[in-house]
């Protein structure tokens, strides 16, 4: 049984590559929205399809990127540390989302230290696996542990392709009721896949030692950003282009579902960019 997950989407209505602020985005390059619009509710179908919620935020006209909401915050336990973006260009998009949460009755934590939301937070079992190296701070690490009360375990992204920690690693198991909890109701240590080449050696040491038998993604599988997908515990979304990886996830015993985000691509985002989850209390 895969427990229901909640997330959060934002419709790409204004998706362009205006500006660029990662080595995947070339302003030249001319985007198509009404494809953009299509792969994402191609994407937001597959989740409802899996028994998943899917809550809506409205896209701001001016903030092309506001379609990945993984930026906009971190829900933890029902907590929601904003973001508060590095990239300039992104800046206005931390309030609209917290403003978002603050009105549903969450409770918000608008955030001190530079941090850009689940892109670099991610929840794996009991701990936080937080990156670093180009958009989150460290400072901002040891807020998210003080806010949560959970171990957040720092990585340094050293390759600017993955400049966000969720396009180096994808959570295979990680929430409470997912098959890796063992039916203890809580959630067990998780699993995880990553491309080593994403960290700095100390950091691919810490998640040898974490994570002994996590799925190495290859480089290949990497650079098409098939680590950037999302998975409830027995299925994984994720690009069509990571046929390796879907490979080696299928011989772990999960389900891969290749959805196209192509397009979404040439703002350097894929599945995982464009979902928010949101984490109940415990
Ligand atoms: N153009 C966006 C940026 O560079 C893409 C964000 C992708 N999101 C993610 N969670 N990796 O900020």
């Amino acid at each position: 049984m895969t427990q229901a997950h909640r997330y959060l989407m934002c419709r790409p209505d204004h998706f362009t590559v205006s500006y660029e602020i990662n080595p995947w985005m070339n302003s030249r390059v001319p985007t198509d929205t009404a494809l953009a619009v299509k792969q994402w509710e191609w994407l937001r179908d597959v989740y409802l399809d899996l028994g998943h919620t899917v809550e809506l935020i409205d896209p701001v006209p001016g903030l092309p990127d506001m379609v990945y909401a993984a930026n906009g915050a971190t829900v933890v336990d029902g907590v929601v540390y904003g973001a508060r973006f590095t990239v300039a260009q992104r800046a206005s998009e931390a309030a609209v989302y917290l403003d978002w949460f603050a009105r549903r009755g969450f409770a918000v934590h608008d955030a001190v230290h530079r941090n850009e939301g689940e892109g670099d937070l991610l929840t794996v079992g009991e701990r936080i696996l937080a990156g670093t190296g180009f958009r989150t701070e460290v400072a901002a690490h040891r807020e998210a542990a003080a806010l949560w009360g959970r171990e957040v375990v720092t990585l340094e992204l050293v390759d600017p392709r993955f400049y966000h920690l969720d396009t180096a690693v994808i959570v295979l198991e990680g929430s409470d009721g997912d098959p890796g909890d063992r039916g203890r109701g809580r959630p067990g240590p998780g699993q995880i896949a990553y491309y080593p080449g994403a960290f700095s050696p100390a950091s691919v040491d810490l998640l040898a030692a974490l994570f002994p038998d996590a799925v190495l993604a290859t480089e290949a599988d990497a650079t098409v950003l098939g680590l950037n997908g999302v998975s409830d515990g027995t299925h994984v979304v994720l690009s069509p282009r990571a046929t390796r990886l879907a490979g080696q996830l299928t011989e772990r015993g999960y389900t891969p579902i290749a959805v196209d985000t192509s397009e979404l691509l040439l703002g350097g985002g894929g599945a995982k960019c464009c979902t928010l989850e949101i984490r109940p209390a415990r």
